[in-house]
């Protein structure tokens, strides 16, 4: 049997290109590819790439740049960009970047394996179509490897929310969800090997509406009947649209032991008249309506939120809003950016605020958001958690995992695997993890 070639995949952006990565690699896999954690000793490099803010799509580059030597020491050596770059850019990737053979966006890689063959015999090969067939449909099932505790599982792709600011809708396309019966089958395949922990993704998770047996499945329902699947013990889903946030996926927020309390609301900014030029379709207050009936549904919820500073238009005024909303919902965990224009969405044609005044305000938002963040840290010590074991600690005796709420744990058991599920209480907060003892 000829030697195995070697995949070596770097990925950039969201969970989805993580779970896409693993899909690419299982496609690749037929056609004799076994990955490889090494780029030098690589017969494939795939880049799979973010477009969301100038500076990821910047980084593909200056990354591909990084592989001419690896290109010359092995002539064999084919180089693939996929992903949302991919899907932007297209063939102007090779144009920029001649040492690129393969170009693929995210809703085409199942038809890695005849583009790999392609390039083989010495052409290029680019697909950044959005076609009828759906990508999952055609993945061959991989190996059925081992898998760690946690696993994701993309449930529903694209977007049809035009915030006018963002690059989604136009990458990944129209929103589409997979069907009840292949999100089911592929959630028992992974708890049978080893996964006890799914987190369903989407570009717009809680916008899930696919087809099942006796007609479309909202999110909440999914949710309900992959916690009968025994074995798979937490449920989590990310990213939500405020929006979408129907009264269902609310109450299961409630009365669902397996749905986590930690979610991932978006909200971008605090001013209605920001929300308004983002075309976000909803106001400031609606969102803490939102937020107030999910923490009556399940008080100790944990949120995550994700914000845009200097938006085209933002004044001062606008920024306190922001900041004021910020301290009405109290955020446990947060991710904030200063605003990117992209190509092709509508804000790239409006006049931008000054660098300096969007960076300052990054650093002032991003100071209470840090101090929300550790308040809510530091108010689990003494508090007992569950934690799903997921690796050794760096210490002797000593095991990582994450709580219900996402803390990273560091749990004191000699006796602990990987994969069991600890009562475990919280002794201690240090930066950015817990540490705790049996109870
Ligand atoms: N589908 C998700 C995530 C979109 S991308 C959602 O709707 O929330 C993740 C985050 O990147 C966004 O929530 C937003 O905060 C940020 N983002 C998107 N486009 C951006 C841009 N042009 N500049 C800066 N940040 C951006
Ligand atoms: Fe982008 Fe808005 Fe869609 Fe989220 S909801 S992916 S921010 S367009
Ligand atoms: Fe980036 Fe595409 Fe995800 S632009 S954030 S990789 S959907």
């Amino acid at each position: 049997m000829a030697e195995a070639k070697k995949l070596f995949i770097k990925t950039y952006g969201c969970q989805m290109n993580v779970y896409d990565s693993q899909r690419m690699a299982d496609a690749l896999g037929n056609s004799g590819y076994v990955p490889t954690e090494r780029a030098e000793e690589a017969d494939m490099i795939l880049l799979n790439t973010c477009h969301i803010r100038e500076k990821a799509a910047e980084k593909v580059y200056s990354e591909l740049g990084r592989f001419k030597p690896l290109k010359a020491a092995n002539p064999d050596l084919k180089i693939g960009v996929a992903g949302c770059v991919a899907q932007a850019e297209g063939e102007e990737i090779m144009r920029r970047q001649p040492l690129v053979d393969l170009v693929v966006g995210p809703q085409t890689y199942h038809r890695l394996p005849a583009m790999e063959a392609a390039v083989r015999t010495g052409n290029r090969a680019v697909d950044t179509d959005f076609p009828e067939e759906d990508k999952f449909d055609h993945l061959p099932r991989g190996p059925r490897a081992a898998r760690g505790p946690t696993a994701f599982l993309t449930v529903q792709e694209g977007c049809d929310k035009f915030c006018a600011f963002c690059v989604v809708p136009y990458t990944r396309g129209a929103e589409v969800s997979r069907p009840v019966d292949r999100i089911m089958a592929e959630a028992r395949d992974l708890v049978e090997r080893g996964v006890r922990e799914i987190t369903l993704l989407g570009q717009n998770v809680n916008a899930y509406h696919g087809a099942g047996a006796d007609g479309t499945w909202t999110l909440a329902r999914l949710i309900r009947a992959l916690a009968k699947v025994d074995g798979l013990e937490r449920i989590r889903f990310t990213t939500s649209h405020p929006n979408d946030m129907e009264d269902d996926l609310i109450a299961a927020h409630g009365d669902e032991p397996k749905l986590m309390p930690y979610l991932h609301l978006p909200v971008q900014s605090g001013s209605d008249r920001i929300l308004k030029a983002m075309n976000r379709k909803h106001s400031a207050e609606s969102y803490l309506r939102v937020i107030e009936r999910l923490r009556a549904a399940r008080p100790d919820l944990l949120l995550s939120g994700d914000f845009i500073v200097g938006f085209p238009g933002e004044t001062e005024a606008d920024f306190d809003d922001t900041m004021a909303l910020v301290r009405a919902v109290h955020y446990g965990q947060s991710y904030s950016f200063k605003y990117s224009a992209r190509p092709g969405t509508p804000a790239a044609e409006r006049a931008t605020v000054p660098d300096d005044v969007a960076s300052d305000r990054l650093h002032r938002l991003q100071a209470l958001l840090t101090e929300q963040q550790r308040a809510t840290q530091d108010a689990m010590v003494g508090r007992d958690v569950s934690v799903l074991l997921e690796k050794p600690g760096r210490l002797p005796g000593q095991m990582v995992g994450k709580s219900e709420y996402l803390h990273a744990v560091h749990v004191a058991d000699a006796t602990a695997r990987i994969g069991q599920i600890a009562r475990v209480r919280v002794t201690k907060s240090v930066t950015n993890s817990l540490a705790a003892e049996p109870v």
